[in-house]
C-alpha cells in the first residue's frame, strides 16, 4: 500500500504540467519544480531554497505571530512584515496620547524598540518526510517528543490529506520588539476600501526585530537579550520589476482546498459565504456608525472592524470567482470522468459516493456551527460569558474563579464598547432565530427572548444587568448573571457543535476519512496533473512572474503603480485617503532623494505591484524575491477577484499584491527619517 502512495507521489511530482504558476510547494522536495522554476527566469538551486546541511534561504523565512510570514533582512534580526501582520501590536502599544497606528513609531536606537508582549516569531530549523516512519508504527506524537528534546517546537502534519506525513521542527522566539511603522496613512492606506482591490497603492509594512538569549537561542524577554543572528538574511535589490519578471514567494499559506468535490465548492459558493457576508454586512454597518462619531472608538475597534471586514469581502471575492469559473460544473465533470475510471477498482469505485453522503450527513450540522459562531458568537459580552463559564467549570473555589476571571477583564475591556456589543447582539439574535432550521432554536432560549417580549427587550435586558462588562464582579454575580444564562440556555447547541468543529466543511473527520483514498486515487489516475498539497500554514515556494491582467472586458490592468496613484487618491476629507502632508510636499516638489525613477518617462517612486504567484491567507508579509532570490517586495494581498485559488486557481486572473521594496526603503528613510536601518541592511 505505502508502496503505490510513494508511487503515485513521485509519479506525480514529476510531471510538470501543472496549470501555469499554480501551486505552493514542500521547500525540501522544490528539486522537482527547478527545471520549470529556471525556464521562468530562476536562477539559484534548490540547495539555495531549502537545504539541511548549510543556510539557506529558508533560515531567513519565519512564521510572524500565529497566521503571518516575516523575512530577515539583516544580521541583527532585523525583520520585515506587513504593516496589517503587525497592526495588532501596533495597536496593542498605543494609545490615544501616543497613537502609533495614526502616527507610525520609529525606534530611534535599540534602546527605544519596544517589546510586543505574546508576540511570537518562529524558524524552521528543518523539515522531515516521515510517511514511512508511521506507516511503520512510530506515532507522531512520539516524533514530536524526540524532536522537541532540545528546546525545538515540532508537529507532524499530513500532506495530501495523511498519504504523506511531514515533521517540521523550529525555534520559537518570544523576545519580539516593534522597530518600525509607517503611520497608517500609507501603510493602511485605501484601507478596506482599496482591500483586495488592484491598482493598490498601501505601503504594508512593518519592521521588527528578534532578540536571543546570549547563546543566540529563543529567550524570554530580557533586557540582557542581543538581536538574533539568522543564519540567513535577505539582500535588497533596488532594480525593480518589471512585466514578465520571475518571482517566487517563500512563506506560510495557511488553508487551501484544491481537491475537495463539487459538493463542497457548492457549499461554500451557495450556502456559507452567502451567510456569512450577510451576517458581517450588518456588524460592519453598526461598528462603522460608531467609529465615525468618536475617535476614540475609531482606534478601539480599528482591528476589530479590518478582521471583520477582511474575511467578509474576500467571500464575495471567492463567490464571484467560483460562479464565474464555473468550478461546481467542471468538477461534477471531473468527478464522472473519476468515477468511471474508478468503477472497475472496488478499492476506489464507492469512493465519491462516500465523500457525497458523508457531506449529506455532517453539513447541516456543519451550518449550524458556522451560523452559531457568526451571530451569536459573533456577541463580544457573550462570547465572553461562553469562556469564563467554561473556566467556571474547570476551577475549583469561587475566589479562585474570581481572580481568574478578573485577571483578564482589563484587556477585555480595554476595546470592548457596549453600545456597539448592544447593537450587534439584536441584529445577531434576530438573525440566528431567522435563519436556524425549524426546531433548532434551543427552547428554553426560545422562551426566554418571548418572554421578555422579543430579541430587542431580551437584549435590553442583558445589557442592563450583566456584570460581566464591569471591571468587577463576585463568583456569585457571575453565576446570576443573565448573558451567563444565556450561555448555559445555548450550551446544548454549542456542545453539539463541538463535534463539528473544523476549519472546513471537508475537515470534518467524516468526510476527511474518504480524502484520505480519493486523494490517493486521484493521484493513480490523473498522472497528468502536478499535485502539490493543500497549504497548512506550513512552508512553501511559489512562483510565477509579474502580469497584469484583463480585469473586466477591455480593461487591462497594468502590473506596476506608483507614488502618482497615491497623490491621485488624496483627499483630505475621506480618511482612506488621507496622504500625510509631508509625502504631498515631497510629491509636489519630486523631492524623492535616491529612491526616484523613472517610470513611463516620468520621475516617481514605484509603490505596488502585482504578480501571477498563487498564494494565500497567511503570506502575508512574506517575501517577493527575484530570480536571484534577492527581496524586490513583500506580500500582502491578492486581488478580491482571486480569492477562489484557495479552491480553484485560475492563471488568466489570479493576482498576488506586493509592495515594491523601493516604497518600503523610500518611507523608512524619507518618512520615518530611520535610515540608520538601511544601514544594516544588504542593498544591492
Ligand atoms: N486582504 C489582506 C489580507 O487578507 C490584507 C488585510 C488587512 N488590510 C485591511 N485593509 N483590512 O490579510
Ligand atoms: N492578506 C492576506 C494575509 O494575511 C494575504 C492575502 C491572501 O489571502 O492572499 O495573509
Amino acid at each position: 500500500m505505502i508502496k503505490k502512495v510513494l508511487l503515485a507521489l513521485s509519479l506525480a511530482l514529476a510531471a510538470v504540467s501543472a496549470h501555469a504558476d499554480e501551486g505552493m510547494w514542500l521547500p525540501s522536495l522544490i528539486g522537482s519544480r527547478i527545471k520549470d522554476m529556471r525556464s521562468k527566469g530562476f536562477r539559484l538551486t534548490a540547495e539555495d531554497i531549502y537545504s539541511v546541511n548549510k543556510a539557506s534561504m529558508k533560515d531567513a523565512v519565519v512564521l510572524f505571530g500565529g497566521g503571518c510570514t516575516g523575512e530577515f533582512v539583516s544580521a541583527e534580526g532585523l525583520l520585515l512584515t506587513n504593516h496589517h501582520c503587525g497592526y495588532g501590536s501596533i495597536q496593542q502599544l498605543s494609545s490615544v496620547e501616543r497613537d502609533y497606528l495614526s502616527d507610525g513609531f520609529w525606534a530611534s536606537s535599540r534602546e527605544d524598540e519596544l517589546p510586543v508582549p505574546g508576540l511570537s516569531v518562529s524558524i524552521l530549523v528543518r523539515m522531515e518526510d516521515v510517511t514511512e516512519r508511521v506507516a511503520a508504527g512510530e506515532k507522531p506524537a512520539d516524533i514530536v517528543a524526540a524532536a522537541e528534546k532540545d528546546g525545538h517546537k515540532a508537529d507532524v502534519q499530513q500532506m495530501y490529506y495523511g498519504n504523506q506525513q511531514f515533521l517540521f521542527v523550529y525555534d520559537v522566539f518570544r523576545d519580539v520588539r516593534l522597530v518600525g511603522a509607517p503611520p497608517s496613512s500609507i501603510g493602511k492606506f485605501g484601507g478596506d476600501t482599496d482591500n483586495w482591490v488592484w491598482p493598490r497603492h498601501t505601503g504594508d509594512f512593518s519592521v521588527f526585530r528578534v532578540y536571543a538569549g546570549a547563546d543566540n537561542r529563543p529567550a524570554g524577554y530580557s533586557n540582557d537579550n542581543r538581536p538574533y543572528r539568522p543564519k540567513r538574511h535577505f539582500t535588497v535589490s533596488t532594480r525593480g520589476v518589471e512585466e514578465g519578471d520571475f518571482t517566487m514567494i517563500y512563506g506560510f499559506p495557511g488553508s487551501t482546498q484544491e481537491y475537495v468535490t463539487s459538493d463542497a465548492v457548492e457549499y461554500v459558493a451557495e450556502v456559507s459565504d452567502p451567510m456569512k457576508i450577510a451576517l458581517r454586512t450588518q456588524r460592519l454597518d453598526i461598528i462603522a456608525a460608531a467609529q465615525a462619531e468618536d475617535a476614540a472608538v475609531r482606534i478601539q475597534y480599528a482591528s476589530k472592524h479590518a478582521s471583520i471586514a477582511n474575511a467578509w469581502k474576500k467571500w464575495q471575492g471567492e463567490v464571484l470567482g467560483l460562479r464565474r469559473l464555473g468550478t461546481v460544473g467542471k468538477k461534477r465533470a471531473y468527478e464522472r470522468r473519476f468515477a468511471a475510471w474508478a468503477a472497475s477498482r472496488p478499492e476506489y469505485a464507492h469512493l465519491l459516493d462516500s465523500i457525497h453522503a458523508a457531506y449529506e450527513a455532517v453539513r447541516p450540522e456543519y451550518y449550524i456551527a458556522e451560523l452559531y459562531s457568526e451571530s451569536v458568537g459573533a456577541i463580544e459580552v457573550f462570547s465572553r460569558a461562553q469562556s469564563l463559564a467554561d473556566i467556571r467549570s474547570r476551577v475549583a473555589g469561587d475566589a479562585q474563579f474570581a481572580d481568574a476571571a478578573l485577571g483578564t477583564q482589563p484587556s477585555f475591556l480595554k476595546d470592548y464598547n457596549a453600545g456597539i456589543d448592544r447593537a450587534v447582539a439584536s441584529r445577531m439574535i434576530a438573525e440566528f432565530m431567522q435563519r436556524m432550521p425549524a426546531g433548532e432554536v434551543p427552547a428554553e432560549f426560545a422562551a426566554a427572548v418571548s418572554e421578555r417580549g422579543g430579541v430587542d427587550a431580551y437584549v435590553g435586558y442583558l445589557f442592563d444587568n450583566t456584570v460581566l462588562t464591569r471591571e468587577t464582579f463576585t463568583a456569585a454575580e457571575f453565576d446570576a448573571d443573565p448573558v451567563v444564562r444565556m450561555a448555559a440556555m445555548l450550551a446544548p447547541l454549542r456542545t453539539r457543535m463541538a463535534a463539528v468543529r473544523a476549519r472546513n466543511l471537508s475537515d470534518i473527520p467524516e468526510v476527511r476519512r474518504w480524502y484520505t483514498p480519493y486523494m490517493r486515487a486521484l493521484m493513480e489516475w490523473d498522472t497528468g496533473r502536478a499535485f502539490f498539497p493543500d497549504a497548512n500554514l506550513t512552508l512553501r515556494v511559489a512562483y510565477g512572474s509579474v502580469a497584469g491582467y484583463e480585469y473586466a472586458d477591455g480593461e487591462y490592468h497594468r502590473p506596476v503603480s506608483t507614488l502618482e496613484g497615491v497623490i491621485e487618491k488624496d483627499n483630505p476629507d475621506i480618511y482612506d485617503y488621507d496622504v500625510p502632508q509631508c509625502l504631498r510636499d515631497m510629491h509636489a516638489a519630486q523631492d524623492y532623494g535616491r529612491w526616484g525613477c523613472d517610470v513611463d518617462g516620468r520621475r516617481t517612486v514605484p509603490v505596488c505591484f502585482i504578480a501571477t504567484n498563487h498564494t494565500s491567507g497567511g503570506n502575508s508579509g512574506s517575501p517577493v524575491l527575484n530570480g536571484r532570490g534577492e527581496l524586490v517586495g513583500i506580500n500582502f494581498d491578492r486581488t478580491w477577484r482571486s480569492t477562489m485559488s484557495d479552491m480553484e486557481f485560475d492563471p488568466a486572473i489570479c493576482r498576488n499584491i506586493a509592495v515594491d521594496i523601493r516604497y518600503v526603503l523610500f518611507v523608512i528613510d524619507r518618512i520615518g527619517g530611520a535610515s540608520y536601518l538601511l544601514e544594516e541592511m544588504d542593498i544591492r
